[in-house]
């Protein structure tokens, strides 16, 4: 599937992402800006928050437990937060469009 990322400068990233792979690879992968992720993917260091597309974002399962308590800890979340390594993505998600914040701090 085809993933739009939107870095928060505007500049934009369309990225073919293999089935499983979550959108925190897919945009460490191809060198889109504005996600840390310091824990590699573990879903414990908050560090990869993404918007989805609110089109988007009733289409994609919702956050477990765990995501949704550390989502209170990123900066300006909002109701289409999500953490990018918690995302897998699935050949429905083609077309999916995500930003990125500002900062991850
Ligand atoms: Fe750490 Fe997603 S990479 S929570």
């Amino acid at each position: 599937p085809t993933i739009k990322f939107v870095q928060a400068d505007g500049t934009t990233h369309q990225v073919n992402v293999p089935v499983g792979a979550s959108l925190m690879q897919a945009a460490m992968e191809n060198m889109v800006s504005g996600i840390e992720a310091e824990c590699g993917g573990s879903g414990s260091c908050a560090t990869c928050h993404c918007y989805l597309d609110k089109a988007w974002s009733d289409k994609i399962e919702s956050p477990d437990d765990n995501e949704a308590q550390l989502l209170e800890m990123v900066i300006e979340p909002n109701e289409f937060s999500r953490l990018s390594c918690q995302v897998k993505v699935q050949e429905e998600h083609h077309g999916l469009i995500v930003r990125l914040p500002v900062s991850q701090y």
